[in-house]
């Protein structure tokens, strides 16, 4: 005997543009089994029309971000058993377009990440012909910066980004730090131009929801305080 979870899970057909819930109960008896493994049950054994999205299944490709409970998650990390309830109501991440059912549209955070330069701005030559030479200490500051994996959990969990579509939101402004943060960089000036406003890191109110959800347990809003201190020492 395994444990019994009753799932209510939001559904929504584009073609009919219907949207509804579905309800599953599922006898966990793997003590590994992930929420989604119970998708993928579910789709194979009860309801083959169910829509969820993922690939690595190991936390890596940052696909399947669910809301669980209210809560921003990865289904590949969430542990069935240590979930606080049988009882799950399962919606698509918050705040983004559904495709269908689990499966929401992420391409706005493709959109805000690129549009902070995720890239080295190099300026003078290298010193060595071969590669830009950085620090240990130095590349220890990248800590807890560049472990991101683009899941939008954070800005789904972000009640700035619910009422304002425009914030950059606390995963593209945490990809702006890691590169503002880097020794080899020299790209602060234009990266302030595109940061330095009320949808830019003036646009948090450090609710802090976004280290709350992050499956990395990383700090976006520590990230963007950083970028205050920065931009106000700006010479
Ligand atoms: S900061 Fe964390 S929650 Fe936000 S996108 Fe990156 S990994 Fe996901
Ligand atoms: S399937 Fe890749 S992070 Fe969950």
């Amino acid at each position: 005997m395994g444990d019994l979870y009753k799932l209510t899970i939001f559904r929504y057909n584009p073609e009919l543009k219907e949207t509804y819930t579905s309800k599953y109960e599922v006898e966990v008896t793997e003590s590994h089994w992930t929420l989604l493994d119970v998708f993928r049950y579910i789709k194979s054994n009860l309801d083959d029309t169910l829509t969820f999205r993922y690939s690595c299944g190991q936390g890596i490709c940052g696909s399947c971000a669910v809301t669980v409970n209210g809560k921003s998650t990865l289904a590949c990390e969430t542990q069935m058993k240590f979930l606080d309830s049988f009882d799950l109501v399962v919606e698509p991440l918050r705040g983004f377009p559904v495709i269908r059912d689990l499966v929401v549209d992420h391409s706005v955070l493709d959109e805000k990440v690129r549009s902070v330069m995720p890239w080295l701005i190099c300026k003078k030559d290298p010193e060595s012909d071969k590669e830009r030479i950085q620090s240990i200490e130095d590349r220890a500051k990248l800590d807890g910066l560049y472990e991101c994996i683009v899941c939008g959990a954070c800005v789904a969990a972000c009640p700035t980004f619910w009422k304002n579509k425009t914030f950059l939101g606390p995963q593209a402004l945490l990809y702006a730090c890691r590169f503002m943060l880097d020794s080899r960089d020299e790209g602060k000036n234009e990266r302030f131009e595109v940061l330095a406003d009320k949808d830019g890191i003036y646009g948090c109110h450090t609710i802090f929801n976004c280290m709350e959800v992050c499956p990395k347990e990383l700090n976006p809003g520590k990230a963007i305080l950083e970028l205050r201190k920065m931009f106000m020492n700006l010479e």
